[in-house]
This record gives structure tokens, C-alpha cells and sequence, in this order.
């Protein structure tokens, strides 16, 4: 399959309130940091790959890299507007974990060997992989449709090129045991901004202790969170550890083409009218 990067302008109101997935304010912002992370992050990718880009000699990759990039930049631009309707509806409380975030991808970007920065690119595509894999089989309808729109279409682009990051690293460096562990080191240095974010915003979140329940609430939901992560997500991930691992073998429960096309149809439209 192709990969085709959709440039889409979504119609999201002023300000949203960051409970994205009704009821569920744990995993609503877990997702709300997501998307505060990815304007960081992306670029950060981009820049990575823009720099690996010398070492491909293979045309196909080549053009797959630049299609990546392409895809991540239309990705961190909207999750970057989606975000300042989050503020508005007043996610708060990660502030200072974004700046230790940014200045962490820049210290990586100044001071990492390329290799570290391209195991580090395929760590996260892992993870996007998983989860965009569990995403799709997810139940949905809590979803607050605008966000929900984001994101299913940047998840879509995210399985799209998957083999990307993981080849372009197989051709310029090649370790395993190396994209093993910068990879693990990777994963956890996002889910840790994550997690960190994720509390931070609901601490700040005045409804945490009233309408949320408190610590009673929380307790209540969190089983189902934990079974998403540990059953569904985890295991995925631990699989791309192993040595004859490769994207390109992954079954797609989904039917990617189908799902991706109204997006394409509406991106090429846009282009039309623009
Ligand atoms: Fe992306
Ligand atoms: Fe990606």
C-alpha cells in the first residue's frame, strides 16, 4: 500500500473540553498528553529522518521517507491547533513537563549520533503501531466526534508508514540489540511524559474531586485502562522486540484502504476549492 499524505483542515470549535471521551477522564487525558507531546516529537522525527536521508541508496525508501515526513508534518500542525482548543477548554498543569519534553528532543537532536535518533524514531513508530492497531478496535462512540476526527486520521497515516522509520533504520544502521534497547528506552521516556502529563492535568482539573468522584472514581475506571495497556497494547509491543521482527509481516485487522478513503477523497477536495 501507498503512503499518501492527506493535508486536512478539521473543523474544531474555539475551545474543547479536554474530557475528549466521555466519562473517562483518566484515558481522555492520557490521550489530551498525546497530543501535546506530538509537536515536539514530530518534528523531532522529521529532522531525524531528513538527516538519514544522505545514507538511503534505495529509491523506494527514499520515497517512502519523504512521504513520511510529509504525512508527520500535516500531523503535529493539527494536533498543534487541536491543542489550543484543549487550553481554551482548559487543559492545564503540564506546562512545565512540555518544556523538560521540548528540551530533551533538542538536547537529542544537538547531541545524540544519528543512529540513537533513528532507534529512538522506530521506538515511537512501535508504540504508534500498537496503538493504532488497538485504536481501531476500540469503541468509539464516547469520543467527542471533532477530536475523535484527528485522530483516527492521524492513526490511520501513523499504520499507513509503519515500515518506514523501522527500514530506514535496518538500511543506515542495522543493530538489533541497539534498536531493542534505545527503542525500550524511547517508550518509556513517552509514556513517562505520558503518565506525568496525564496526572498533572488532572490534578489541575477542578472537577477531578467532584464530578470525576475522586479517588473512588478514578479506582472505578482504571481496571478497563489497565486491560487496554496490559492485554492489548503491551503484548503488541513486545512482539516488535523480537529478532526477525519486521512492520512489513504485520497482519492489518483492519482494512486500511477503506478506511483511509474518505479522507483521502475529502483532502483531495480540499486541495480542489483551495
Ligand atoms: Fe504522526
Ligand atoms: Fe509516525
Amino acid at each position: 500500500m501507498s503512503i499518501t499524505p492527506r493535508k486536512l483542515r478539521f473543523d474544531l470549535p474555539e475551545a474543547l473540553d479536554p474530557v475528549i471521551i466521555e466519562g473517562e477522564p483518566e484515558e481522555s487525558y492520557i490521550n489530551v498528553a498525546m497530543s501535546i507531546l506530538l509537536p515536539h516529537l514530530e518534528p523531532y522525527l522529521i529532522k531525524t529522518m531528513r538527516a538519514a536521508k544522505r545514507h538511503v541508496t534505495k529509491p523506494a525508501l527514499a520515497a517512502d521517507l519523504e512521504a513520511f515526513c510529509a504525512q508527520e508534518g500535516h500531523h503535529y500542525r493539527q494536533h498543534a491547533l487541536l491543542n489550543q482548543a484543549l487550553i481554551r477548554g482548559g487543559a492545564r498543569g503540564f506546562e512545565a513537563l512540555e518544556r523538560e519534553l521540548a528540551s530533551d528532543y533538542q538536547r537529542f537532536h544537538a547531541s545524540k549520533p544519528l543512529r540513537f535518533n533513528l532507534a529512538y524514531a522506530e521506538g515511537f513508530e512501535a508504540l504508534t503501531t500498537a496503538m493504532a492497531l488497538v485504536f481501531t478496535e476500540e469503541d468509539k462512540s464516547k469520543w467527542n466526534p471533532a477530536v475523535l476526527d484527528v485522530f483516527l486520521w492521524h492513526l490511520l497515516e501513523e499504520l499507513e508508514h509503519r515500515t518506514v522509520a523501522f527500514e530506514v533504520y535496518q538500511h543506515v544502521v542495522g543493530s538489533y540489540p541497539y534498536r531493542v534497547a534505545v527503542g525500550a528506552y524511547a517508550q518509556l521516556h513517552l509514556l513517562r511524559f505520558l503518565l506525568r502529563a496525564a496526572n498533572a492535568m488532572l490534578d489541575a482539573d477542578p472537577r477531578t474531586e467532584t464530578e470525576f468522584g475522586g479517588k473512588a472514581g478514578r479506582r472505578k475506571r482504571e481496571p478497563r485502562l489497565n486491560a487496554i495497556l496490559f492485554r492489548k497494547v503491551l503484548p503488541r509491543l513486545f512482539r516488535t522486540y523480537r529478532p526477525g521482527y519486521s512492520p512489513r509481516d504485520l497482519e492489518m485487522p483492519v482494512d486500511l484502504e477503506a478506511l483511509t478513503a474518505p479522507y483521502t477523497a475529502r483532502s483531495r477536495a480540499e486541495r480542489a476549492s483551495a
